[in-house]
């Protein structure tokens, strides 16, 4: 792609302008904003990035080790792990609240990433995937007023104490354009492909409080759905396609038995820039064996239901 080629050695020269000889500290998450972001970025200034990958705990099954390991096979660049896990969900045990939820999670990050700044003796820059959709963060409504439906912790709540300027050099970009621009730099496939993945992690697909247990049951649950969008050639169709475990609990029976356990909510949308989205319309076949999957193999989940809801009114995650 041409343009995007253009675009490409146009960043690379703009963050050495911005960067000159000083150190950058990147948020790798493992999604295709940040992994482009840091492909970008190790090849204006190499050696001057360390990417961090954070495990806050509330990633998706292998999540974390696939993206290491990814990496490591196919790029040269400094990249530590740091485990958190615990550290983040001990603070977030039992919230309920979706804003709060994100404002501990943006507050912790920024609290490790400056520990980790300090370990590879300090960093001038702090890198991110931002995109546009994300620094016009607030969305007008037809006729209505501007208002601000979430505060994606990835771009607000820096505190200027950090000390650290920001480069971002996917600013100016849609995720369509990111993807490929991705495919310039080289990328897998199977990484460019990848659906969008919140900054906030399934802490926001646990709606009611947090905690480790739920947190476990959600993402067997997920590991299954997406599973079977993939075995059923959908995955590539589909914009975002996620579980949420609902704070319900159903009777049902198992056996002889009487079972009460957690509702799962499956969501699927298509979608072009996560501005608005349709609720993807799967067939009943879909869904009625992927309901049974998780019913049987997951322990905690007695019933299954499917959103159909689009965006708006509604927004893609549930929180
Ligand atoms: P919503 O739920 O607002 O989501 O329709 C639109 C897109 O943004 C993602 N999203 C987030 N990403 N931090 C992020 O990095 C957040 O706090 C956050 N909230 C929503 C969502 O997954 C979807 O792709």
């Amino acid at each position: 792609d041409w343009s995007m080629a253009a675009y490409r050695a146009e960043m690379v020269q703009k963050i050495r302008d911005q960067v000159g000889s000083g150190r950058v500290i990147c948020a790798l998450s493992g999604g295709v904003d940040s992994s482009v972001a840091a492909l970008l970025i190790h090849e204006a200034i190499g050696d001057q990035l360390t990417c961090i990958l954070v495990d806050h705990g509330l990633m998706r099954m292998n999540e974390a080790a696939d993206v290491v390991q990814m990496f490591r096979d196919h790029y040269n660049l400094n990249l530590k792990l740091v485990d958190a896990s615990d550290r983040f969900i001990s603070q977030l045990e039992g919230e309920a609240d979706p804003e709060t939820k994100r404002k501990t999670i943006g507050r912790l990050f920024i609290e490790v990433f400056e520990e980790e700044a300090k370990k590879i003796g300090g960093a001038d820059f702090l890198a991110q995937g931002t995109l546009y959709p994300d620094v016009i963060e607030s969305v007008s409504f037809s006729g209505g007023p501007s208002v601000t439906i979430k505060s994606h912790h990835n771009v607000g709540g820096l505190p200027e104490r950090m000390n650290m300027q920001l480069v971002e050099p996917l600013r100016e970009l849609f995720k369509d354009e990111v993807r490929v621009l991705g495919k310039e730099l080289g990328l897998p496939d199977s990484f460019i492909g990848r659906h969008p993945f919140p900054g906030p992690g399934l802490a926001i697909r646990c709606p009611g409080g947090i905690t480790r247990e739920k947190l476990d049951i959600l993402r067997q649950a997920d590991a299954i759905y997406l599973d079977e969008i993939r075995k059923a050639g959908l995955y590539d169709i589909i914009w975002q396609a996620f579980a949420v475990l609902l704070p319900v609990q159903t009777v049902g029976v198992m056996g002889d038995g009487r079972t009460y356990e957690f509702v799962c909510a499956l969501r699927a949308v298509t979608s072009v820039d996560g501005m608005t989205a349709d609720f993807y319309p799967y067939d009943m076949d879909f869904l009625g064996k992927t309901a049974t999957r998780i019913i049987n193999e997951v322990k905690g989940i007695n019933r299954v239901v499917y959103d159909v809801t689009s965006k708006p009114p509604g927004t893609i995650e549930w929180e």
